[in-house]
């Protein structure tokens, strides 16, 4: 069974007080959960004080970017080699780094092979614009980052990652996405890792969904086969949203494992 996965994305937000301000109230209300795994993705700058304060039970950390070069001269960039001993995950291709920061589909390639190079899980993150969608190019869209983000990795590599369906419009919008467009998305990806991956790859890849993500509106998704977590922005700012939305999933968890022990 493929394990929970619960990103925060704190993105450009808390300085390195407020960031360890919002650790110590996370600590204080999620339990160490066996079945969910739980990743803190605050700004480079706090993630090397929080990785000395974070319970490693509880939490994982994970880097918002990084560059693909190992070394060299590139002014103002962190590359996957200098995070490899401080993060589990380096979220890949948001969608705010593909708009506003005009990453190509080929820079973003390369960064998911410099992460799997260096032993970091990437987290893609794939997702169609309002006008995509409305043009019905949604499939599309997804097919295209997807070949291209995963191109240079091998069937095993691809079962190790993650992957984080986001809808552009529903990011930081309220503008929440049904769960059946959801669950169409989400098998779609699956179905695209399995017909170039293998089933094998496919089963293991873990499938997120992210965009305007709060306790209320999770279970509509965990309901959905083959969503394994979810990747969070603005609800992850708040300790009370974040450790709400950590808490309904494990309630969730433990009623759909009651109701199957009863099948
Ligand atoms: P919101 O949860 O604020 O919509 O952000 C989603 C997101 O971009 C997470 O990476």
């Amino acid at each position: 069974m493929r394990k929970i996965l619960i990103v925060g994305n704190w993105k450009m937000n808390l300085n390195t007080s407020e960031a360890s301000l919002l650790v110590h109230r996370l600590a204080e209300r999620i339990k160490i959960h066996r079945d969910i795994e739980v990743v803190l993705a605050p700004s480079m700058l706090t993630l090397q004080p929080l990785s000395l304060q974070i319970d490693r039970r509880k939490f994982r950390l994970a880097a918002q970017n990084a560059y693909f070069r190992d070394e060299g001269a590139f002014t103002g960039e962190v590359s996957f080699t200098m995070l490899r001993d401080l993060v589990h995950y380096v979220i890949i291709g948001h969608s705010e780094r593909r708009h506003i920061f005009d990453e190509t589909l080929d820079t973003i390639r390369d960064k998911v092979a410099a992460a799997v190079r260096n032993e970091i899980t990437p987290i893609l993150c794939v997702g169609e614009t309002k006008t995509e969608r409305l043009d019905g190019e949604t499939k599309q869209v997804l097919h295209d980052q997807l070949m291209s983000g995963l191109s240079n990795l091998t069937a095993k590599e691809v079962g190790a990652a993650v992957i984080a369906y986001e809808p552009v419009w529903a990011i930081g919008s309220g503008d929440i996405a049904a769960p059946d467009k959801v669950a169409d998305a989400v098998s779609y990806i699956r179905s695209y890792v399995k017909d170039v991956f293998g089933a094998r790859g496919a089963n293991k890849l873990r499938v997120l969904y992210g965009g305007s993500v709060t306790p209320d509106v999770i279970s509509g998704y965990l309901g959905i086969s083959g969503v394994d977590g979810f990747l969070v922005g603005g609800a992850s700012l708040n300790y009370e949203s974040f450790s709400g939305i950590v808490e309904s999933t494990r309630k969730w968890q433990r009623r759909h494992a009651e109701v199957e022990n009863e099948r």
